[in-house]
């Protein structure tokens, strides 16, 4: 008798840029850990403008499901057919699902990513602490609420152009204590966890942060990763935080999350997030 062949399940990640990107090195690792043998996971470079076009051609070629990165969690928001709850008030999405008919269900796993990296690796509570977010960009927007269904005391948002920070603000200040302000007005606060959402650290930089910033036992997480460690990451050891990380666990907890969406398994994160050759690439 003839050996069944294996069927391929093709997923991708789609970005611009795409090359640098360590999902793919994420997905396969997690599909030999949990057998997944017949599903393939690739990068594919595709700018804002081919977004539809390559879409329709990964779904006719037999495509399963999509992460989306810079640019395009907004056209996938705006390409997707049902959208979870979560994803409707984050306006962006980063986990596609095809359906039988074509149909599109979309994610935004970030936010759920960070927080299981605080709360269930690091074991950072959220529950009563003052919370700082440095940004208010889309990866802010990401998250805000997954960390407002922690019930902090406050979350205050700080950014460069402060209209962006209260709008933020203002938006999810139904779900908790949320409000936004710009860097100059941080001089007189301490919080207990303080997190970069900025693009600061791709360019080498940090916010202007004030010295007296942390409480006692503070956290300081970086969304951004690297290699050698990030600017926040350094500052938050110089001036005393209990903890000072990157985000590469939330990469690969909200890789995890998107695995499960698309094939009913949670992997497991943690012997990815402590191998140092991940970032390598
Ligand atoms: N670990 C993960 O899984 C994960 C997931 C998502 C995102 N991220 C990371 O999160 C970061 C932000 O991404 P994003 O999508 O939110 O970017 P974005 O939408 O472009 O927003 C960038 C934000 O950074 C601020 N900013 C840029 N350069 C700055 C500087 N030199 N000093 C102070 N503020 C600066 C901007 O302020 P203005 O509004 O004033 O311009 C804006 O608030 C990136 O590092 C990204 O790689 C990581």
């Amino acid at each position: 008798m003839a050996a069944r062949e294996l069927i391929t399940e093709p997923y991708a990640v789609f970005g611009h840029p795409i090359s640098h990107s360590l999902s793919p090195r994420i997905h396969n690792l997690f599909a030999k850990q949990t057998g997944q043998s017949n599903m393939t996971y690739t990068a594919i470079d595709v700018p804002g403008q081919c977004f539809d076009q390559a879409l329709t051609k990964f779904y006719q070629q037999g495509g399963k499901g999509l992460n989306c990165t810079v640019p395009l969690k907004e056209l996938a928001f705006k390409r997707a057919d049902h959208l979870s709850e979560r994803a409707r008030r984050c306006g962006a999405v980063n986990t596609l699902v095809f359906r039988e008919d074509g149909q599109i269900d979309a994610d935004n796993t970030d936010g759920i990513g960070l927080l299981r990296d605080l709360t269930h690796n690091l074991k950072i509570q959220i529950n009563k602490q003052k919370l700082l977010i440095l940004g208010a960009g889309g990866a802010t927007r990401g998250i805000l609420e997954s960390l407002l269904t922690e019930q902090p005391e406050q979350i205050v948002i700080a950014n460069r152009t402060v209209s962006k920070a209260t709008k933020l603000a203002e938006l999810f200040s139904d779900l908790g204590e949320v409000t936004g302000c710009g860097y100059d007005d941080l001089k007189a606060q301490r919080f207990d966890i303080v997190v970069n959402a900025t693009a600061a650290s791709l360019h080498g930089q940090l916010p202007p942060l004030p010295d007296t910033l942390l409480a006692e036992d503070a956290c300081c997480y970086d969304l951004a990763y690297s290699v050698q460690p990030t600017p926040f990451v350094s500052w938050g050891n110089q001036y005393g935080a209990a903890v000072s990380t990157d985000g590469i666990g939330m990469l690969v907890e909200q890789a995890a999350e998107a695995f499960l969406i698309w094939r009913g398994i949670r992997p497991e994160t943690m012997p990815l997030i402590n191998d140092s050759r991940l970032k390598q690439g």
